[in-house]
């Protein structure tokens, strides 16, 4: 759209005289800098309107005076509240100005300049809460992404609406590329946990946790070999353990990643496909028996103390059994009938598959996952096969992911804007504790359901 130049000459006609008004430049920056720091204009005639009040009716001296204002002025600074109020006025305005000198080459957004509500400062990132104007939209924002990211020298911008105002922007600018680097110790369960509570994967890149909720969801990890698949399962898995009434099934594609958490397992099965079809069979009849139980007590899904714990279904690399053969076929629906009806039942699947793709994971398994995490990816297909079609398209694609930079993903939960983070490194040593940890509960006589 084609915006009028507030600078172009307004030509007026005066009778039969043409008129040609030109708009000088300094009137703008004085209306601008009125309009920017009225609060100090305020501020500053209000204290110079007290020294008059004291030199013209206390007789005090002009000098003496200002000082004295300045001198109260300053004493109110020592007050904690109106310390942080004047700070955040500041920082404020100067974010204010910063946006605006950011946008001020979009000719829609110079007319109707964004403005910052809060800011939030983190170790790695600023997050301020940009409230658009109307004639503006997220669009507009989304189009200078780039320029915002070359103003601020930042690593990247992130841009997401709030779901309750839409005039509302979150933007965090990232500060260079906070979640490369060393890996991030994990600290793993110590005790108890409930599967009905938040699992903490990792960190953001605001270095805030990064978390889910796998009870009535099932999740899908995606991404290219190395990328840090296997960890992150490591990493739900050891938490998982440490809730004694939740039952777990892993299936192994691999043979190798998960074979030290045989001991709290309810079924463990490798790389064998017919091994794994039995397996998946009494899943499924679990299921069945678990339905009829919930429908005989007056239940529509497992909820938390009513008698009967989430089930965790753990496939490594889903197409090494998908794909094998006429086993695979069958192996294919079991799973795809679990992922539709488990839900109410309390089972909670997690996949984790190399390739991502139509043929290795097919939609009508994928389309009822609701999270999802994307690490390291080949191409933007198969990230936008992960996280769901159309995210590459808006900037978020795990093929940008470095080829380095091990066990950083998006994660993305049910209807929100994908999450770059980075998991927690689970060692081997780690593992082996954390195992020890969850079988000493179980054996601590909790009955499952
Ligand atoms: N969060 C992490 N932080 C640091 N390093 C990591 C992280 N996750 C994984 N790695 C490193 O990357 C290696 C590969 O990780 P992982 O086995 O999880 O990958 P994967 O995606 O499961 O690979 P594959 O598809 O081949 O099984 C690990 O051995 C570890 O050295
Ligand atoms: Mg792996």
């Amino acid at each position: 759209m084609l915006v009028p130049d507030p600078r172009a000459p307004v030509v007026a006609r005066l009778g039969m005289r043409k008129v040609v008004i030109t708009v000088d430049d300094s009137v703008f920056w004085l209306e601008k800098f009125c309009i920017r720091r009225w609060v100090e204009i305020v501020t500053v005639t209000a204290l110079l309107g007290l020294a008059d009040f004291a030199h013209i009716d206390l007789h005090v001296p002009w000098v003496a005076a200002v000082i004295l204002v300045l001198v109260s002025a300053m004493a109110l600074l020592l007050i904690p509240f109106i310390r942080r109020a004047v700070a955040r006025h500041f920082r404020l305005t100067r974010w204010r100005i910063r946006l605006e000198a950011a946008t001020r080459h979009d000719g829609r957004l110079a007319q109707y300049p964004p403005t910052v509500k809060a800011v939030l400062r983190t170790p790695h990132a600023t997050s301020l809460t940009v409230q658009l104007r109307p004639g503006t939209g997220l669009a507009d924002l989304e189009r200078v992404k780039d320029e915002l990211e070359t103003y601020y020298r930042a690593g990247a911008v992130r841009l997401i609406r709030d779901g309750r105002d839409g005039s509302l922007v979150k933007m965090r600018i990232v500060h260079g590329q906070p979640l490369s680097g060393p890996p991030l110790a994990w600290s793993g369960p110590t005790g108890r946990f409930s599967i009905f509570d938040p699992i903490i994967l990792g960190v953001g890149e605001d270095a805030q946790p990064v978390q889910i909720r796998l009870v009535e969801n099932h999740l899908l990890l995606g991404g290219s070999t190395g990328s840090g698949k296997s960890n992150c399962a490591n990493v739900i898995l050891g938490v998982i353990g440490c809730d004694p009434t939740v039952k777990i099934y892993i299936l192994d594609g691999k043979d190798l990643d998960h074979v030290a958490k045989r001991p709290l397992c309810a079924g463990h099965v490798g790389a064998d496909p017919l091994a794994a079809l039995d397996l998946l069979q009494g899943i499924s009849d679990e299921m069945r028996s678990r339905t009829v139980w919930l429908a005989d007590n007056g239940l529509r899904k497992v909820t938390k103390g009513c008698g009967l714990a989430p089930l965790v279904v753990f496939i490594e690399e889903f197409p090494f059994y998908s794909q094998s053969g006429k086993a695979g076929k069958e192996i294919n629906e079991l799973v795809r009938d679990i992922s539709a009806r488990g839900r109410a039942a309390g089972i909670i699947l997690i996949m984790t598959v190399q390739k991502p793709a139509a043929d290795t994971i097919p939609t009508n398994i994928r389309d009822l996952i609701s999270l999802r995490i994307a690490f390291r990816c080949a191409t933007k297909e198969a990230s936008d096969t992960v996280l769901g079609g159309g995210w590459a398209s808006s900037g978020y694609t795990a093929s940008n992911i470095a080829l380095e930079d091990r066990g950083v993903g998006y994660l993305l939960a049910d209807g929100g804007v994908p999450e770059l983070f980075k998991s927690f490194y689970v060692s081997e040593d780690q593992e082996a504790a954390v195992v020890k940890t969850a079988v000493d509960l179980r054996k601590g006589g909790v009955k499952n359901d």
